[in-house]
């Protein structure tokens, strides 16, 4: 497992010009390291014009035999997940390799015994519990697809994810605790399953014990299956034979335009290329406890909670509550806790605990902590170092690691100890990794001291095979801006050492506390709000949440004639249609959007607005009604 480590700063540019020469040769020398059924006849097999990228082809494996059965001999009685609750006085949980596998196979037989077949999707809606991990690695034991949804959305949004991919199964909990808050998941889950014909089965897990609806022939406690499959007495559920370029799971996420897409992983350069990624970024060590603070329904909890640390042997620690509860003290008596020796989170905590200042650090022990991570969006260097200062005292490198969900993992970051880093640089790219960037006719721009649109211009184990249901949205996504590159959507800078630094979204996306939101997804939801005839949302800089949520709106017919009841509304609408993630933290009311002659919104305006940039907003001698920018500039929050 460990022969994909590198170990010097040295060994790290000979790696990298080995795997840009030999990229075969090199992939497959880290598939190696990998517990395989049967091996590749083919390394890749790739173009990006259509695009059809395969990786392993001919090879068979199953996911969870490399996070489980392989260890059962060395690290049985290690802990594979430690499980911290919500609330500090409840019990902690330990789950040993051995025990995590046990359980992993009881639930893929309930599955089984619910009809779940190979290549079946199933929706995933829970909390941060042990179980949230044992439902993902059931599916992945039986070859079912596993599409994981973010508490936080809201139950119009499961129920497009649960149509779009014809789930047949939801697993979900009756409740769950985050914070002060309880979180009525199985309740939201019966509000989306009205749309939703494709569902025979719902599978509820007992956490908050909240009185839930349970509906005759379509809906199952978890512990009753449970104990059909103890009484059947066959504690064993041998993993499915999957080919490398099976589906394993399809995650969903906002881009530019239109509705959230499904991204698509498949089995063997997913697992590749999470185990890769998390040996070496980590620098992950037998007996290091390692903590992501991220949430499974997201890619990071995917990448970096499950599949990359249990493929190679770790102790993942999840944490079902919240940063700031019950006081903004809690990572750090987490970290003390279990002794946490890597700590992986996201610039918006990091800034949100800073504003509470240094006490909740008082008399907290974070010696133990070796290696910092953070993950989501730019790192503000006020935040690096403060990080740098207060929680690594210094002596812990912060990898500081670029990727996405279309990427399956990290892709630019330093290795914890063996390349430098640099505030506010993702540094330089992993071995494997070839990025460019490019200007708007999508021209390399070469040398550095230079920036343009961040492409990756070859293949690499962990990108995306497709949006599920739709090829040509992929192409037309990822692979048409730019010929013979994947296009990821972000603006960077190399600077005169070779460094990179991502500078943000150039697209329509924003990035609000790390989660990925489509301004145009957000006006579609305001706009469905019957007193609202046209919308128009742009990112703000904010200081916890990196971008605010900043929406103009016209709404010439406000009931009761009252605005701040009205934006309240509004706001209530957009929780209902997305979740509170997508909430607006600011609307402002206008007569009417600067648009051009052929009547394109002109955004470029509205986010200087919004940033309070109004001094210069350049030429607005081609709107239709230039008028309304003073009306806008005047009235801006
Ligand atoms: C942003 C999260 C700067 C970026 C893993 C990207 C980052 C988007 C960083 C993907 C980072 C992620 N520095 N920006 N270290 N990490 N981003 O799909 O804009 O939720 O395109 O994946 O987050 O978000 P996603």
């Amino acid at each position: 497992m460990s022969n994909m480590k590198i170990s010097s700063f040295e060994e790290y540019h000979q790696v990298y010009k080995h795997s840009i020469e030999q990229p075969e040769e090199f992939w497959a020398g880290i598939a190696d390291n990998f517990q395989w059924r049967k091996k590749w006849d083919n390394v890749l097999s790739w173009n990006f014009k259509e695009p059809n990228i395969k990786w392993f082809e001919g090879a068979k494996l199953n996911i969870t035999e490399n996070c489980l059965d392989r260890h059962l001999e060395t690290l049985g009685d290690t802990p594979a997940i430690i499980w911290e609750p919500n609330d500090p006085t409840e019990n902690h949980r330990v789950l040993t390799y051995k025990q995590l596998h046990d359980k992993v196979c009881q639930f893929a037989n309930v599955l089984k015994n619910n009809g779940v077949q190979k290549g079946d999707r199933i929706c995933i809606y829970m909390p941060m519990l042990p179980e949230l991990a044992i439902a993902v690695l059931a599916c992945a034991r039986i070859g079912a697809i596993h599409s994981v949804v973010f508490g936080g959305f809201s139950a119009q949004s499961i129920a497009d994810r649960i149509k779009d991919a014809e789930c047949k199964v939801v697993i979900t909990a009756d409740g769950g605790f985050r914070g002060t808050k309880d979180l009525p998941l199985k309740s939201v889950i019966d509000d989306a399953l009205v749309q939703c014909p494709s569902v025979k089965r719902v599978i509820v897990l007992t956490r908050s014990r909240t009185p839930v609806s349970m509906i005759k022939g379509r809906d199952v406690w978890w512990e009753d299956e449970i104990k059909k499959v103890e009484t059947q007495g066959n504690p064993e559920c041998p993993a499915e034979e999957m080919d490398a370029e099976d589906m394993l799971f399809i995650l969903y996420t906002s881009g530019s335009t239109g509705k959230p897409k499904g991204v698509v992983h498949t089995c063997g350069g997913y697992m590749v290329y999470a185990g890769y990624t998390f040996a070496n970024t980590f620098q992950y060590n037998p007996g290091d406890v390692y903590f992501c603070t991220a949430d499974i329904g997201w890619i990071t909890g995917h990448s970096y909670i499950v599949y990359g640390p249990l493929s190679q042997g770790a102790t993942t620690l999840i944490f079902e509550g919240i940063p700031t509860y019950p006081d903004a003290g809690r990572f750090w008596d987490i970290v003390e806790k279990y002794k946490v020796n890597i700590l992986y989170t996201a610039p918006t905590a990091i800034r949100s605990l800073m504003s509470f200042g240094l006490d909740p650090l008082k008399d907290k022990d974070l010696s133990s902590i070796k290696v910092l991570g953070s993950v989501g969006e730019p790192i503000n260097e006020e935040a690096w170092h403060w990080f740098d200062d207060h929680i690594g005292y210094n002596k812990a490198p912060i990898v500081d690691t670029w990727w996405q969900t279309e990427n399956g993992g990290h892709m630019i970051t330093p290795i914890a100890g063996i390349t430098p880093t640099k505030p506010g640089y993702a540094t330089l790219p992993l071995p494997g990794i070839q990025p460019v960037l490019v200007d708007e006719n999508g021209k390399e721009i070469e040398g550095n001291g230079v920036s343009g649109n961040l492409c990756i211009k070859f293949p690499w184990p962990g990108i995306l095979r497709t949006t599920y249901g739709d090829h040509e949205r992929c192409r037309l996504t990822y692979f048409a801006t730019y010929e013979n590159m994947y296009f990821t959507g972000d603006g960077c800078l190399r600077d005169d050492d070779g460094y990179y630094r991502i500078t943000g979204r150039v697209d329509d996306v924003l990035n609000v506390s790390g989660h990925r939101i489509g301004t145009a997804e957000v006006e579609n939801a305001i706009n469905m709000h019957s007193s609202v005839v046209e919308s128009a949302v742009v990112g703000y800089p904010h200081d916890i949440k990196g971008q605010g949520v900043y929406a103009f709106v016209v709404s010439p017919n406000q009931h009761g004639g009252d605005a701040e009841l009205n934006k309240k509304d509004i706001i209530m609408t957009v929780q209902r249609i997305i979740g509170p993630i997508a909430k607006p933290d600011k609307i402002q009311f206008v007569s009417g959007l600067p648009k051009t002659r052929s009547g394109k919104i002109m955004r470029r305006i509205l986010r200087k607005i919004a940033e309070g940039d109004t001094a210069n907003l350049g030429d607005t001698s081609t709107l239709l009604d230039p008028s309304v920018v003073d009306e806008i500039k005047a009235g801006a929050l």
